[in-house]
């Protein structure tokens, strides 16, 4: 009997199939990018975390559950480097006819790509990604100063819903 090894193939946290899906008009009408993930910029590419990129044991408790976990990158080709991440996290509820719904996570770009809408770009295609997994709505948490730049994506402050508490715990 012939046994097959999988464990040596490189594997994404998603299927990249997802971001071809996204509208790349979307990008421009909504979001006046001229950047969209299937064109980032020379050198660029957007697709999802890979196990090459950061195999640990984190990622595979990720992956075992499915539809939740959509941790997206930039990599610069040239220099094989990963210089942006962001995280759409997919909740499963009950509530809303067992609704789903998206939080957007660790937005971080590299400092010296930083300024070249690649931070809209990722924060842009998470929302869409969230859209088209049909969640019903996708949440940030973000420092004030941060507040207008969210704005500008799209996201919205409403009114009476607008608090964040929490309770930190020492590590
Ligand atoms: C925030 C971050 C992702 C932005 O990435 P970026 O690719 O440089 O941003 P973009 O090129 O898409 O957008 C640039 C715009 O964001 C604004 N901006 C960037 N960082 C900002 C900050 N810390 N506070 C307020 N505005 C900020 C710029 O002023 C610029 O505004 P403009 O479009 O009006 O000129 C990046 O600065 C970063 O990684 N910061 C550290 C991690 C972090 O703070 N993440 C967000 C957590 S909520």
């Amino acid at each position: 009997m012939k046994t097959i090894l999988y464990e040596h193939l490189e594997r994404p946290i998603y299927n990249s199939d997802l971001l071809d899906r996204l509208d790349p008009k979307k990008f421009i009408t909504r979001y006046c990018l001229n950047l969209s993930p299937s064109n980032p910029g020379p050198g660029l590419k957007v697709r999802p975390l890979k196990t090459s990129d950061y195999e640990t044991e984190r990622f595979s408790t990720m992956e075992l559950c499915p539809n939740s976990y959509y941790i997206t990158v930039i990599e610069d080709t040239i220099i094989n480097k990963v210089i942006g991440t962001g995280t759409l996290i997919v909740e499963q509820k009950f509530i809303h006819n067992c609704a789903v719904r998206g939080r957007i996570e660790d937005i971080v770009i590299s400092d010296e790509y930083r300024g070249r809408q690649l931070g809209k770009l990722l924060i842009a295609t998470l929302t869409l990604l969230g859209e088209e997994l049909k969640c019903y709505k996708v949440s940030l948490e973000c420092k004030d100063s941060m507040v207008p730049y969210y704005t500008s994506l799209g996201f919205r402050n409403e009114a009476g819903n607008s608090n964040y508490l929490q309770i930190r715990f020492p590590l």
